[in-house]
Formats: C-alpha cells, structure tokens, sequence
C-alpha cells in the first residue's frame, strides 16, 4: 500500500481503529539496533500557528549548528491553491513535509515556476542558518548565530540543488509549519519507518493572537481567506477574525486531544509548549525542547537565548523573530485590546482557553490589572514551568 493509500484509508477510519493501526504498524518493525538509531536523522516539525512565536521556536532550533532549519514550506503550498480550503490542501502539505524531511527537494517542482531556480526561491529561505553558512555560503561560518538580514543580502544567488545538500549534511531537519488545522493527516508521518519525527506543539494566548493578528491583517490575508474556506461568504466581514480564530482555537483543541488518544509510544514524540511559559524562563524551556530531540545546548546559543531576550534583539515584522521585551510583548493585549473585543474572543475560544491553561477575565478592571496572573494549569501540560 501506497504511503498516499495508507493515509487516505486511515482519514476514512474512526479514530479507534485508528489507534489500532497504529499498534500493529508499530509492532511489525523491528527494532533499530543503537548504532542504526545515533545514525538516522531527526525530524521535528514545530506545529503552531500564526502569531504564535513560532518564528522564534524555529530560529531557537534553526541556529544550532546540527540542524537544517525551514520555515513554513508549505507556505508554497497554500499560495499556489489560494482558492482552495485548509482541509482540502492538508494532504498535498503533509505530503510535501515527508519530502522537504527527507531532503527531496523535487517537491517544491509542482509549486515553483520552472526554470533555474536559485535556494532564494524558497519562502523565508533567509531564517535558515543552515543555508546562510559555510559550506552552502562562505560569507558566514557554521558556528555562528546566522543574521537573516545579512545572508539575504549575500547568499540569495547559491542554485536550488544547495538545498538538498544542506539538507542532507545534518543529523536534524526541523520545519516550522502553520497549516495543520488537524493531526489526522500526519499520523502516517509518526509511524513512517523511514522518518523520526518529534512533534512540538506550540500554542499562544489567543487574546494575544488575536491582537497580533490584527496588527498583521494584511500579510495574513491570504492565509486566513484559506483558513475561513466555504465560511468566507456566509459570516459577517466584522466577525470574520473571531470566526478564523475560532477556527483556529478549535485546532489547537483537536490537536491536543488527538495526542491523548495516541499509544503511549507515539505520544512520546510530542511535546507541548505554551509561548508564555518560554518567555517567562527561555532558557529553561530552550533547555527542555532541546533535550526532547537530543540536542545539546551549546554555549553560544546560552548566550544568544539570553540575549535576545532580554532586549538585544531583531526588529518587529509579521515574519522576524523578535523575542525583545518579549515578557511585555506578550502582556500586550491587556492594555491595547478593548474589553468587548476580548469578551468576543473569548466566546470563540473559551473551550481552548480552558484546555490550554488561559484564565478569561469577566471584566475591564481585571483585564488591566497586571497583578492578576492569567496563566494557569494546563491538565495537558501536568505543570507551569518557572525558571529560577
Ligand atoms: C550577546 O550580547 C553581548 C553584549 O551585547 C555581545 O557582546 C555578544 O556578542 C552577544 N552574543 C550573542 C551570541 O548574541
Ligand atoms: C510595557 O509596555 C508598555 C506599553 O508600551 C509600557 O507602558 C510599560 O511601561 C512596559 N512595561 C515594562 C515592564 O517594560
Ligand atoms: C488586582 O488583582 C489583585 C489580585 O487578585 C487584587 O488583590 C487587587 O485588588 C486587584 N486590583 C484592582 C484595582 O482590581
């Protein structure tokens, strides 16, 4: 059966046979001896969505020096179909992902204009230490914190096959995405012989999504015309960003709870972030990711996790990591937002502010008041992490 086959077959199963599946797939290869494992790479797919800090979990791994780092691919994806429904292109992503792991870059051939292409052609190419450094660009070396700013200016004109070569050249490929309105269609990744794959989950306060999302409408057109689908022409324009969030918020939830219906083997391989409890003890929680995919947390990246944030970082753009006054930044929407929008929100999200460890406010007064601490447990975290 075909990996496609397989995936399709398993859309069409309820999600306890699912599991099933799952088992007997698993237990039907055999184990990998410990030389065959420090061999193989690492896959891990930082699964977020807009507005959500990603950029900055993915630069957190992109700059180690082990790892081959891409932001969003699928990016391609969706503005080649940007017509079309979340649901519709989850498969052509999750397709698209088991290649970019497997450093087949001849995926990106249905999505790109044909011709000779340059690694320029790829979205966000420049967030990529890996192709902005020896060897694939001598300008800069390999060890040390890449600047997207500078590599654009001098690594933009290395051929597309550099892509491929990076890829291959290092034992971790991690890729940030945020078109995943569901994990369905990656349970194939996670029981697929030929891949590793680490999942981190990572999720943000949606009031402060919401408010950076707003900040941020234009260049998130597109996506969120995607992200609404059939609803785009049945909800008012004036609710259409609760709606996407709500949308959103909704995913989250589906995600979380699918995990929980996974053996335990597989859910092993997920991890859960929430980006408050990051910028409130970065080196900690860097610290905690790393381990999860058995990297060592060089010193160099000590010092840059410190650095940026705590106010030596990069500037402010809907696509930049900007990590600065992040503790702040983060507490932002609590004085920029009015109350009756947060109220809106929170109808829309209410259920994932719950599962997720968000407390609602039921009044001006306490959203403004500072001393109230809204991040609560989250029976899918088991803990609140606190650095020092
Ligand atoms: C961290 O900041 C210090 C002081 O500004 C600077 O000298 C150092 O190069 C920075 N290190 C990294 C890795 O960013
Ligand atoms: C956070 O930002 C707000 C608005 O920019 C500012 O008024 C406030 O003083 C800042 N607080 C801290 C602790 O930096
Ligand atoms: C702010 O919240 C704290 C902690 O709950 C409370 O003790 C205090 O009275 C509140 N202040 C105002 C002005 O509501």
């Amino acid at each position: 059966m075909t990996l496609l086959k397989k995936g399709k077959l398993l859309m069409f199963l309820g999600s306890q046979v699912i599991v099933a599946a799952l088992f007997v797939h698993m237990s039907v290869h055999r184990p990998l001896s410990q030389r065959e494992k420090s061999r193989r790479p690492v896959h891990v797919l930082v699964l977020s969505s807009w507005r959500s800090g990603s950029s900055f979990v993915g630069q957190l791994f992109g700059q180690h020096p082990d790892v081959f780092y891409l932001m969003e691919p699928a990016w391609h994806v969706w503005m080649t179909f940007t017509s079309s429904t979340a649901w519709k292109l989850h498969m052509a992503v999750r397709d698209l992902l088991r290649s970019v792991f497997l450093c087949d870059m001849s995926v990106f051939d249905a999505y790109m204009n044909p011709g000779p292409r340059k690694q320029s052609s790829l979205f966000q190419w420049e967030q990529s230490r890996a192709l902005c450094s020896a060897p694939v660009c001598d300008f800069f070396p390999a060890h040390e914190i890449s600047s997207p700013k500078h590599c654009r200016l001098l690594c933009g004109q290395q051929p597309f096959d550099m892509v491929e070569k990076a890829c291959r050249s290092h034992g971790f490929v991690v890729l940030k995405e945020v078109r995943f309105l569901s994990l369905q269609a990656l349970y194939p990744l996670l029981t697929d012989p030929s891949l590793n794959l680490h999942i981190v989950h990572l999720v943000r306060d949606p009031r402060a999504v919401f408010r950076s999302r707003e900040q941020t409408a234009a260049e998130l057109m597109v996506d969120s015309r995607i992200v609404l689908g059939q609803h785009l022409e049945t909800i008012k324009e004036e609710d259409q960003p609760y709606y996407a969030m709500k949308i959103i918020c909704k995913s989250q939830v589906d995600i979380a709870k699918a995990i929980q219906t996974l053996p335990e083997a597989l859910q092993q391989r997920y991890l859960f972030l929430r980006y408050e409890d990051l910028v409130r003890a970065p080196l900690a929680q860097t610290s905690r990711l790393y381990k999860f995919v058995g990297l060592d947390f060089l010193p160099h990246l000590r010092t840059w996790v410190h650095n940026v944030t705590r106010g030596k970082g990069m500037g402010q753009h809907a696509f930049h990591t900007n990590a600065r006054n992040a503790l702040n930044v983060s507490q932002a929407w609590r004085w920029s937002l009015p109350y009756e929008k947060v109220s809106q929100l929170q109808d829309a999200c209410g259920e994932a502010m719950d599962l997720l460890g968000y407390l609602q406010v039921r009044s001006q007064q306490d959203q403004g008041n500072l001393t109230l601490d809204l991040l609560s447990f989250s029976p899918i975290l088991g803990q609140v992490f606190r650095e020092g």
